[in-house]
């Protein structure tokens, strides 16, 4: 038999999803029902390697109270740094792990519940393996390109963001004849820039896993002129590239972190505008797809997320995630998850529903 689990303690890594409190909030109650007590770890493990006063804070049900309608963590920033991986004031960087883990236990916490995408649980599960942490995890990412589970929280409220502002940009692209382009999150995962395109009706979608053809793209807006629609919507993901061209990027990735994606937007819409004569514009959504309060669905997947790590910790299941698996949570091994990232098959149905749309894929 395991273990009574007595103290819990909850962080946050990566990018930011919406649903990271409703995640926050089931964990805390669902620890509390079993007599527990929860802990946020604030700035993803900053908060305990710094060793500074309120870097680990005591939550319960008043404190949670409200948050899951929240967006962003209420554990201060999500933290994108690797205890493997910490740069020193004077620059040199260091593997801080062993000193993490020692600081966790010292702490007197029995397990801990990672919330994060990829990269975050692959620091968990080394975390786990070279220290033997006791470490659960919660997928997060609003790219949904994690394996192990067929939706994250967060790309819900993404794609249900990036589809307004489509809806949007449709009226004045039909005002102006012109062709708006779109550039949307995903790095290399083309989901977002995918469920966006079909709900919002746009044109040409262009996405990570299809290398695309701007010829290709350019014939499409000027068969669209020539049978009389004169406004073209395309959407781009950010990682998206023309056949045999590199990855865009606005910055290299400096201490272990990825690069700085962007520019694919404007280089698209750019070639468009000299192609056609179109008249074009480009629009970045940025990071409006990461903010604002979570969609009903993501928050109903993060309570169960929640809830469902807290249930991992009571059958001691550490080193896994709970990934949905069509309706039902189940445990996944980390390894698993973040063996790989889950991109979009290109023969999946998805894929099939824009071709049979007749959305121009690039291809
Ligand atoms: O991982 C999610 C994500 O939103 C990617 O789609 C995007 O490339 C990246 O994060 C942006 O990261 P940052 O917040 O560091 O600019």
């Amino acid at each position: 038999m395991h273990q009574a689990v007595k103290r819990i303690a909850i962080n946050t890594g990566g990018g930011d999803a919406p649903g990271l409190n409703a995640v926050i909030h089931a964990a805390v109650l669902a620890a509390q029902r079993r007599g527990w007590k929860a802990y946020g770890i604030r700035d993803g493990y900053d908060g305990l390697l710094k060793g500074e006063e309120g870097g680990v804070i005591p939550l319960d049900a008043e404190i949670v109270a409200g948050i899951t309608a929240i967006g962003g963590t209420i554990l201060g920033t999500t933290n994108r740094g690797s205890p493997f991986q910490c740069t020193l004031a004077d620059g040199t960087v260091v593997d801080r792990s062993e000193e993490l883990v020692e600081r966790f236990r010292a702490a007197g916490f029995d397990a801990l519940i990672a919330i994060g995408g990829d990269g975050s649980l692959s620091i968990a599960l080394e975390l786990h393996r070279r220290h033997g942490l006791p470490v659960v995890g919660v997928p997060k990412t609003i790219d949904n390109d994690l394996l192990g589970t067929d939706l994250t929280f967060g790309f819900d409220t993404a794609v249900n963001t990036a589809t307004d502002a489509l809806d949007k940009v449709v009226t004045t692209a039909q005002s102006h004849h012109r062709v708006m382009v779109v550039e949307l999150m995903g790095r290399y995962a083309g989901w977002i820039a995918l469920h966006a395109g079909l709900a919002g009706s746009a044109d040409v979608v262009l996405i990570p896993e299809i290398p695309f053809d701007l010829d290709l793209v350019c014939q499409r807006i000027l068969a669209q002129e020539a049978g009389g629609k004169h406004y073209s919507i395309v959407v781009a993901a950010e990682g998206a590239s023309p056949r045999g061209q590199q990855l865009l990027t606005l910055e290299p990735g400096r201490s272990g972190r990825q690069p700085r994606l962007g520019g694919i937007g404007r280089l698209v819409a750019r070639e468009i505008e000299q192609r056609t004569g179109k008249e074009t514009r480009e629009l970045v959504l940025g990071h409006l797809q990461r903010g604002g309060q979570p969609s009903a669905l993501d928050r109903l997947l993060a309570l169960r997320l929640g809830a469902a790590a807290v249930r991992l910790i009571e059958t001691g299941q550490f080193g896994h995630m709970a990934g949905l698996h069509g309706q039902r949570l189940v445990p996944v091994p980390l390894e698993e998850a973040t063996r790989t990232l889950r991109l979009v098959p290109l023969d999946s149905d998805i894929i099939e529903t824009a071709r049979d749309l007749g959305i121009c894929l690039g291809d």
